[in-house]
């Protein structure tokens, strides 16, 4: 069976006008044209649910926020806060086409009927708010929202501001922790001014005179279906997919698999299946299990023609969650998964829950530590023991997903979790953290979490607090990077090469040389001539970055250019550790390796700077000016 193009579009919709040669437009008109209860009956007819997790009813959702309107309009919120472990769907799905979540959302209005509309989304998806801005700007310009007003809102980088009541909180001007109260009971508040955290304190919705709207909050992928619902009707959506799960599904694939993508297929195909059409089949022999990021039991090898629909996932005692899925292959470390796993968890626990964040610190450190059988099998009893009470009295489902997750893993593969001498386990190690980019087949990790502290901090130490008793904080962490630390995925950017335009192609020829100094430096041919190669090289390279690509990056994006950082790195890297080497005479492999990891980590950060630049802030005469200095400054630098 091949992929199927419904929700997600194979190129760029890049303006509203290409959006409408695509069909865009006609769900919405379809939708003005009917009463706002007639929208709802057609998606409850449909049989469409949330893609964000949990699968629940569109058209129940959309019924129930549609009955608050008679107190107050309420709001229109779209979750574009994606930062599960193994998922991209949403975030390809703004990039391939904008528009099409937008009008969806502005059905949605329509029908609950809303005149305020939110797009809640992270600070640190440059490419997703650039394309978000732009289709806004256009659909406000050609007057498709002369009713709803449309507002972005860029929130922090927790894994927690994805659940929608840690989401409303942001959208309130706080942190993101979740609320006892669900979305049609308390939806966006004006901004706070004390900073507090009153997630669990303010009052219900309608509970007293005044009281706030409440807010429809759907998930990307759900509204990207909503417009072709509207034109072509419910029996056209029905005709993939399940009775229960009709439509279809827009699978991530990630992990020990051949190729790291983004696919759609149709609801009801069998996860191997999935994995053989978007990742391209296992990296080595076999599949031994695949998980459906962080949020359900591990599906194992036995199980992997299980059906992609809500009922036989839950039938196999699973879920399908966002459908970003962690491939395990038969070489995979699978003491590291569950560890990176808990790990996650405990780290993005907000603490609002004594067990959840208390447990999940302490299920994380034993998984870290398990290094061997103990003669009475007392680490296991504790985990056991600790996993039993995470949940207790949770607020939102993080701490349901510690529980399932890592019980699962420990279920299936028993002893395999320990990681000591003589235990079976793989040496591939894939590490459980949310995915920053999909290059060349490759995930780009957010590796800047491996130093995050269950506190939140980047400090050295975990205080042991709470990080909704810490918050807010003026340190919100390091920014991403993605070619940080991830030397695969490092490689993977050079595929980015292709995206750049003409003008940038000698910086382009450039960074390509050394990369090939790189390789040679690792590689089995004379040691001192590839270093004096990658010397000359590295100079050029700093000579046109620091008098060139540096000043313009500062021009056209003040805020976000480090270049003290930058220099610091650098001037480091050549007085230190290149006459260093130069000196020894004999070569230390671990500083050869260390040195290269560093060059190349800095290149592949340049690049992606400059890309964010050129995609997002540069325009055509910028980038011609780029171009043309970069060029002028490689011929001055090599003459002189
Ligand atoms: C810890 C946690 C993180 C979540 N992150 C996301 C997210 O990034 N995007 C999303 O759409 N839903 C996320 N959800 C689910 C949302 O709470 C909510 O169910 C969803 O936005 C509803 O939209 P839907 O009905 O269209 O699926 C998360 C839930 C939890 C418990
Ligand atoms: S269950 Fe965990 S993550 Fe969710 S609100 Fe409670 S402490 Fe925070």
């Amino acid at each position: 069976m091949p992929l199927i193009e419904r929700v997600l579009d194979r190129t760029e919709c890049t303006s509203l006008a290409a959006h409408r040669e695509r069909g865009g437009g006609k769900g919405l008109n379809a939708a003005l044209r009917l009463e706002p209860s007639a929208v709802i009956a057609l998606i409850t007819a449909s049989g469409l649910r949330g893609r964000g997790g949990a699968g629940f009813p569109t058209g129940v959702k959309w019924a129930t926020v549609a009955e608050s309107a008679a107190l107050r309009a309420p709001w229109v919120v779209v979750n574009a806060a994606e930062g599960e472990p193994a998922t991209f769907k949403d975030r390809q799905l703004l990039r391939m086409n904008p528009f099409k979540v937008l009008e969806g959302a502005l059905i949605a209005a329509h029908a609950v009927g809303a005149r305020r509309m939110v797009v809640a989304t992270k600070s640190t998806f440059r490419r997703e708010l650039a394309a978000l801005r732009r289709a806004i700007d256009e659909i406000e310009a050609e007057r498709w929202s002369t009713e709803v007003t449309i507002e972005v809102v860029e929130g922090p980088s927790e894994y927690l501001f994805g659940e929608e009541t840690a989401l409303l909180e942001v959208a309130s001007g706080r942190g993101p922790f979740p609320r006892v109260a669900p979305p049609f009971r308390r939806g966006v508040e004006p901004p706070s001014t004390d900073g507090a955290n009153t997630a669990s304190t303010a009052a219900l919705v309608g509970d007293e005179p005044g009281a706030d709207p409440a807010a429809l909050v759907d998930n990307v992928e759900t509204l990207a279906n909503v417009a072709m619902i509207l034109e072509h009707g419910a029996e056209w959506f029905r005709q993939v997919g399940s009775e229960a799960s009709p439509g279809t599904i827009v699978c991530t694939m990630s992990g020990a698999c051949r190729s790291h993508a983004v696919g759609e297929v149709p609801m009801g195909t069998s996860l191997r299946e999935a994995i053989e059409l978007i990742g391209d089949g296992p990296l080595h022999t076999r599949v031994i299990g695949a998980m459906s990021g962080v949020a359900n039991a591990i599906v194992p090898e036995e199980l992997l023609d299980t059906p992609l629909t809500y009922e036989d996932m839950a039938a196999i005692g699973s879920g399908l969650g966002a459908a970003g899925f962690l491939v395990l292959d038969d070489r995979t470390d699978v003491a590291a998964v569950a560890a990176g796993a808990a790990r996650f968890l405990a780290v993005e626990s907000c603490g609002q829950c004594e067990p959840c964040k208390r447990d999940g610190r302490a299920i994380a450190a034993r998984l870290a530590s398990l290094d061997g059988p103990t003669p009475d099998g007392d680490d296991v009893r504790e985990l056991r023991d600790r996993l039993s009470t995470v949940a207790n009295g949770a607020r939102c489902s993080l701490a349901t997903q510690q529980q399932v997750v890592v019980t699962s893993l420990l279920d299936r593969f028993g002893d395999a979790l320990r990681a000591g001498p003589g235990r079976p386990q793989g040496d591939l190690v894939l590490e459980v953290l949310p995915i920053v980019d999909i290059v060349g087949g490759q995930a780009l990790l957010e590796t800047v979490l491996r130093e995050k502290q269950p506190d939140w901090t980047f400090g050295e130490h975990d205080s042991g607090s709470a990080p909704v008793d810490l918050w807010p904080r003026d340190d919100m962490g390091p920014p991403l990077s993605v070619a940080e630390g991830n030397q695969q995925a490092a490689k993977a950017i050079a595929g980015v090469h292709d995206t750049m335009p003409e003008a940038m192609r000698p910086l382009v020829a450039l960074t390509d040389d050394l990369r090939h100094d790189l390789d040679r430096l690792l590689g089995p041919g004379d040691r001192r001539d590839a270093l004096h190669d990658l010397r000359s090289r590295l100079d050029l390279y700093v000579d046109v970055m620091q008098r060139i690509v540096h000043p313009l990056a500062l021009r056209v994006a003040p805020g976000d250019a480090d270049d003290a950082a930058w220099n610091a790195e650098l001037s480091e890297l050549r007085a230190e550790h290149m006459a260093r080497i130069d000196e020894q005479g004999p070569f230390d492999d671990r500083a050869v390796t260390e040195l290269v990891e560093r060059v190349r980590s800095i290149i592949d950060g340049d690049e992606s700077r400059i890309l964010s630049l050129l995609e997002d802030r540069m325009d055509a005469l910028e980038v011609d000016d780029l171009g043309t200095g970069v060029s002028e400054a490689l011929t001055t630098s090599q003459r002189s």
